[in-house]
């Protein structure tokens, strides 16, 4: 059943009460009465309400004080005040401390029930806002970026030390290393939290529209510009603007950018008017913008203002220890999202997950993960229910001697495979430290480091 929406109605005036209270209980409202301001701050800190009516001259802590004290305590909460002597001076003060309408007696009552309606209608969007974004700032939190490994760690302490400045960063890792969670939770771990967080695809956006789409544009700027139109800089005015594969920004935009973070200010396309610039700026690149810099395809001097605090995030490959934990993770978040009891991942599977190579990192892990438990129907996930480049780690069948058969087999190369796979596994169960996977291969260190280099494998 839905909830009534409840009203706290204060006034000194019994009758007016009486009478409003039954109008508004009739309407499907449940409301509570307080006839002193001293009453209704004490009911206010037991309960919360979605709205007060409270008359402005009450003996004691007038309207006014009792508005003021709301605005601090639940700013959510609407107020109306009501007179009975309609003067227009305390109607702007009242409106300017907060409140959210202004009604006078004797009442109409058809008014106040749209007045009523539209405070509701408004103390719910705002109740809304407030839960979503709760709910953002939960999944942008520290511990939803999963990793203990070393290089995740030392990342975490720069996430830490920058959350608090407005320092431009700029995020380097390769594709779906958590390029953008990183930005994000930077973001909502922030001062600018409540303001906006918007990302913008320097790559998947033509040249021309780009900088629109950055600056904005005034009417007539350009053939299709039929009205005024701000851009995601006015936008984000207060927050972070996240510019994504900046290595793809065309040449003359690079030039703009430069500019408006020099001088703190930019103008809309076709305009010459200046709009100061305040947002936090990170970027992101999955592509070796040192290169793009020495080859002049990036500005070198835009290139030292947006890589004033550099993050680099590792692929997954150079941290296997962390599979384990970002594979439960997903599991978990995976089972949750399709609402089915928690999935495990068996030995094998996991096996075969840490010693995959996983070229497309975090983001490749968790869409496998996604696809295979959509597809099973067992609680545990088993190494032939991967994909097959990862679940074919070491097949059970590559013990056992091949058939022989009268042209031969290569023996070399047969025992080179096995070699090289179980030389895999055991480095990334060892989290890629050698001596740990001769140790789980039983030889030692030294006859590892002969063999990965017999075998030219890139460890
Ligand atoms: N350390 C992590 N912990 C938990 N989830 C992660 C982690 N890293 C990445 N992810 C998840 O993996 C997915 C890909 O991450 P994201 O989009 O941030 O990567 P990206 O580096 O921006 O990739 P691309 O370069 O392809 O745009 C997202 O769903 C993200 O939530
Ligand atoms: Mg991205």
């Amino acid at each position: 059943m839905l909830q009534k929406s409840k009203i706290l109605l204060i006034d000194d005036e019994l009758e007016s009460c009486k009478a409003l209270s039954h109008l508004l209980g009739q309407v499907g409202y449940e409301v509570e009465i307080s006839h002193s301001g001293e009453d209704a701050l004490k009911l206010l800190k037991e309960r919360p309400f979605n709205l007060i009516i409270s008359d402005l001259f009450l003996p004691g802590i007038s309207g006014i004080d009792i508005l003021k004290q709301i605005k601090d305590d639940s700013p959510e909460t609407g107020v109306i005040l009501i007179t009975g002597k309609a003067s227009a001076e305390t109607a702007v003060e009242a409106m300017k401390e907060g409140a959210l309408d202004y009604i006078t007696k004797p009442f109409n009552f058809e008014r106040l029930k749209i007045q009523v309606t539209k405070a509701l209608e408004k103390n719910r969007l705002v109740l809304e806002n407030n839960y979503l974004r709760q709910q953002l700032h939960g999944r942008y939190h520290f511990d939803n970026i999963i990793g203990t490994s070393q290089a995740m760690q030392q990342v975490f302490r720069l996430m830490g030390k920058v959350t608090g400045t407005d320092s431009t960063i700029l995020i380097l890792g390769a594709s779906g290393t958590g390029k953008e969670l990183v930005a994000r939770a930077i973001h909502y771990n922030s001062p600018r939290k409540n303001k906006p967080f918007l990302a913008i695809n320097c790559g998947a956006i033509p040249a021309d529209l780009l900088e629109s789409e950055l600056f904005g544009h005034v009417k007539g700027a350009f053939t299709s510009a039929f009205a005024d139109k701000p851009g995601k800089f006015e936008v984000a005015d207060g927050g972070t603007m996240f510019l994504d594969e900046i290595g793809n920004m065309p040449q003359q935009l690079q030039v703009k950018l430069l500019r408006v973070l020099q001088e703190h200010e930019f103008e809309r396309v076709g305009s010459s008017l200046k709009t100061h610039l305040n947002i936090r700026l990170i970027s992101a690149t999955n592509v070796d913008i040192q290169e793009q810099v020495k080859t002049g395809q990036f500005r070198e001097d835009l290139y030292y203002r947006l890589n004033v605090i550099p993050i680099h995030l590792p692929a997954l490959k150079e941290r296997r220890g962390d599979i384990p934990q970002l594979a439960r993770f997903f599991t978990e978040k995976i089972c949750k999202e399709m609402d089915r009891p928690l999935i495990s991942i068996g030995t094998d599977a996991m096996q075969a997950m840490e010693s995959y190579e996983w070229p497309g990192n975090v983001r490749e892990m968790e869409n496998i993960i996604e696809r295979t438990i959509a597809l099973t129907d067992n609680m545990i996930i088993g190494c032939e229910e991967l994909p097959s480049d990862i679940g074919t780690r070491l097949p059970s069948s590559a013990l056992s001697a091949p058939q022989m058969t009268s042209e031969g087999v290569d023996m070399n190369k047969i025992i080179a495979t096995i070699e090289r796979a179980m030389i895999q596994q055991a480095m990334g169960l060892g989290q890629g430290v050698k001596a740990r996977a001769a140790n789980l291969l039983k030889i030692n260190r030294t006859t590892l480091v002969e063999k990965i280099k017999r075998l030219g494998m890139e460890i």
